[in-house]
């Protein structure tokens, strides 16, 4: 028990401040409150959270859309990077003092990373690696391990693919491009307004077009013109999502992943399939290996202070570049 450690500035030395909802609902917003910290079960660490990220499933929780209600008041918040607090007596290889980042489950009843601490369960809490800043580590599991599963367990990649990526400059788009550079794949990233196409040209974009502007999938054409094969990733859905998959050649495969409003696709020579993530033990340490390796690098677009969390989630909704974090400390 390391108690001692946490700082007096909390609200008392067994609460934590939080952003909390009181009910579901389009409508809500997170308050500020002070909640009880919780206790690490034998398998979890106790974080002093740092930095949490802010994605749309938050949004989605938000609106009560699950099927499952969390309890209330309800911290959310599925990822997050700290520094270790206390260890429970089953965990392996994490000591006090450690800088970790990790995933907390949605609707989790202990709560998630939109506070000043979180329960990380062991088998889903990584070292940060070293050349990564807190707030980066924060926003790389649920996006990136996303990506990551995308390119090499569902469409897997192969070197001299060409991939367009849909929604280049948003959470998952952004690392998709990283991890194609990393895998010799040529990209044809399809990026949100003139800021987007200039983040998706600094990430490696062998070519980027506003997905904003009429007439963007008339690239599609010249880019795969000449490849084995053509794949794309969509991270958004919509009508643009529809005239990029018309334009896409015969033989194509596309995925895009649970929680995309993907338009009927109405193509019988292409292979389209939508794909749920999997944040499981074994997938989550191969996705590690990979962040530890590089060539992961999160692009924080905004960082703002735990209580702005509304601000943070109203900036999700709104056009983004990257990732957004909220940060606790
Ligand atoms: N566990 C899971 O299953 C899981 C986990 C993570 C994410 N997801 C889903 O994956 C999807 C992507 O997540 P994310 O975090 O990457 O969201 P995001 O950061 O909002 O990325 C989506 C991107 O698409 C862009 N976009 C929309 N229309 C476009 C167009 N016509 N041309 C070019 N870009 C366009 C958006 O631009 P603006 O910024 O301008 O809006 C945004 O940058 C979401 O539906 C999310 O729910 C699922």
């Amino acid at each position: 028990m390391h108690l001692a450690t946490r700082t007096p500035a909390e609200a008392g030395p067994e609460t934590m401040r939080a952003m909390a909802f009181a009910r579901p609902g389009a409508g809500e917003r997170p308050m500020p409150c002070a909640l009880p910290i919780p206790t690490p079960g034998p398998n979890q660490l106790l974080v002093r959270v740092h930095a949490a990220g802010v994605g749309r499933w938050d949004l989605l929780e938000r609106d009560g859309v699950f099927a499952r209600l969390p309890r209330f008041p309800h911290v959310g918040g599925s990822e997050g990077a700290g520094v270790v607090v206390e260890a429970g007596r089953e965990t392996r290889g994490f000591r006090e003092g450690d800088r970790v980042y990790g995933l907390v489950a949605q609707r989790d009843p202990k709560g998630g990373c939109h506070a000043r601490f979180a329960l990380f369960d062991a088998g889903l809490a990584w070292p940060v690696p070293p050349r990564l800043a807190l707030d980066q580590a924060a926003v790389l599991p649920v996006d990136g391990a996303l990506a990551a599963q995308a390119l090499h367990a569902v469409l897997q990649v192969r070197e001299d693919d060409a991939l367009v990526v849909f929604g280049a400059s948003g959470g998952v788009g952004h690392f998709a491009l990283q991890l194609a550079r990393n895998a010799a794949v040529r990209t044809l990233a399809i990026a949100s307004g003139g800021d987007g196409v200039r983040l998706a040209e600094r990430l490696g974009a062998d070519v980027a077009v506003d997905g904003r502007r009429p007439g963007f999938e008339r690239e599609i054409a010249r880019f795969a013109d000449g490849a084995k094969r053509t794949l794309a990733l969509l991270t958004a859905g919509g009508e643009a999502a529809a005239r990029l998959v018309a334009a896409l050649p015969a033989g194509s495969r596309i995925a895009w992943p649970h929680g995309v409003a993907m338009p009927t696709i109405a193509r019988d020579d292409v292979v389209a399939a939508g794909f749920g993530v999997r944040y499981e033990p074994d997938a989550m340490r191969a996705f590690h290996a990979l962040a530890e390796r590089g060539p992961l690098v999160p692009h924080v677009s905004r960082r703002l202070a735990l209580e702005r969390l509304p601000q943070a989630l109203e900036a999700v909704a709104a056009h983004h570049l990257g990732r957004i974090a909220v940060l606790a400390a």
